[in-house]
């Protein structure tokens, strides 16, 4: 009989157990035993760059964060409804990094939660119910966002109350005031239907809708467009928050608008399940008087430890200049490779979130989405980890941990090079 190996019994066990809704990434899953800054190992110890990981921001287990986590979870863990200095700090620290008007924090355990609490918040305070998404969003796995994440595409319903706007593409000057028009032309549908806008909720670098970055400042009109309409604007940070785009510690701020509410999660406590929500008191007054909040792990002493350290570090390390600069870097290598593979389209984003958008033609910008499996393919096999984005899975999508260095972007774009041109000889 053949030897099945060690994978393919995991890859039988997995399935067995954990049921078919689960998605593994590339067609040779992976298998990593340990992390270490950027780099993931697999049991034989071999490297691989991880150019993906934008959860472990400051780097794949990092001993100051680890050991906040094991020194508080050695003392206490409890929950929000005791008294606590650790809740009340790191709610200070992190307030601080937004602008005053966004006053209160509250804390939930993933991205989804957080959402979820937000569009709690919205419809308390507008008494509305519309809410306005992109054409290819995703803000999460609870029912109420699932119906709003366009992304899950047949496995999902959009709810009646959602309207898709399309994101703010082209990048040029006139991107803000199409985004605007269409969040405009949304509002009008919605009230058409005797539905109340409630809220405009943009992932502030449109990541599922392919990574639209350019140029800052797109999304003010769009947000008076809303607010004029009597509903609230909700930044989900989850992707771009804590330093990632390298201009701004949140990707809203790159935009020049303040928002309503503000929902952050994934890199938030560097792997530790800790999200949360910041907004302005007169917004979250409403729900405040109608509903209590208690989240049983939201806020818990450990996972204010965890971000408290990851904050920390990311000071110390320097780290959001380091996506700015080393952000500016892989564009101009990209922009390089570029030159040499026409399959290369555009080179979009902001620091250490970058979108590559890859096309069969440079003129009419077709999608080209078997190409970029095949590259995501490649780079797995040549030790690099990344993934596609978009509606049509063309666009590379690039957020490593960021303490990625230039060492490490000369050796994904030396492997992309690689990959390119020996699908080109293929
Ligand atoms: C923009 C955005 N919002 C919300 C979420 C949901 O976060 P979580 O998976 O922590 O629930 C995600 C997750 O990928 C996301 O990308």
């Amino acid at each position: 009989m053949p030897k099945v190996s060690f994978d393919e019994q995991l890859l039988a066990r997995r399935s067995r157990l954990l049921g078919p809704a689960y998605r593994l990434f590339y067609d040779e899953p992976f298998h990593p035993v340990r992390g270490e800054g950027v780099w993931l190992y697999d049991k034989a110890e071999t490297p691989w760059l991880d150019a993906y990981n934008n959860v472990a921001c400051v780097g794949h287990s990092h001993p100051q964060v680890v050991d906040a986590i094991a020194r508080q979870a050695a003392t206490l863990n409890t929950h929000t409804r005791y008294l606590h200095e650790g809740v009340l700090d790191y709610a200070e620290r992190l307030l601080a990094t937004m602008p005053e008007a966004l006053s209160h924090a509250t804390f939930t355990c993933t991205g989804s939660e957080a959402n979820d609490l937000a569009m709690r918040i919205a419809t308390a305070h507008t008494q509305g119910s519309g809410l306005i998404v992109t054409q290819f969003a995703y803000h999460g796995v609870t029912s109420a966002l699932a119906c709003a994440s366009p992304s899950l595409g047949q496995y999902v319903q959009l709810g009646a109350h959602v309207r898709l706007v399309a994101p703010p593409s082209g990048g040029d000057a006139q991107t803000g005031s199409r985004f605007a028009d269409g969040v405009r032309a949304a509002i009008a549908d919605l009230q058409a239907n005797g539905i109340k806008p409630a809220a405009l909720l943009v992932d502030t670098v449109f990541s599922s809708d392919g990574v639209f970055t350019a140029p800052a400042g797109f999304l003010r009109e769009a947000v008076e467009a809303i607010r004029a309409a009597g509903g609230v604007f909700i930044a989900d940070e989850v992707q771009p928050g804590f330093g990632r785009t390298g201009e701004a510690f949140w990707g809203f701020m790159r935009h020049g608008v303040v928002p309503d509410i503000v929902t952050m999660g994934k890199p938030m406590g560097n792997g530790h399940p800790v999200a949360g929500v910041a907004v302005k008191p007169e917004v979250m007054r409403a729900f405040g008087q109608a509903s209590r909040y208690f989240n049983t792990f939201g806020g818990n002493p450990v996972s204010m430890a965890a971000a408290s350290a990851v904050l920390d570090v990311l000071t110390q390390e320097g780290l959001q200049r380091n996506a700015l600069e080393v952000g500016h870097y892989l564009r101009e290598r990209l922009l390089g490779l570029g030159q040499r593979h026409p399959q290369i389209g555009e080179v979009r984003g902001a620091g250490l979130f970058m979108g590559v958008e890859l096309v069969t033609d440079r003129v009419t910008r077709a999608p080209a989405t078997a190409l970029a499996a095949q590259i995501v393919n490649g780079l797995r096999q040549r030790q690099v980890l990344l993934s596609a984005t978009g509606p049509h899975a063309h666009v590379l999508k690039i957020r490593p941990p960021l303490v990625f260095r230039r060492e490490h972007a000369d050796f994904l774009v030396e492997r992309l090079d690689a990959v390119l041109n020996d699908i080109h000889q293929g």
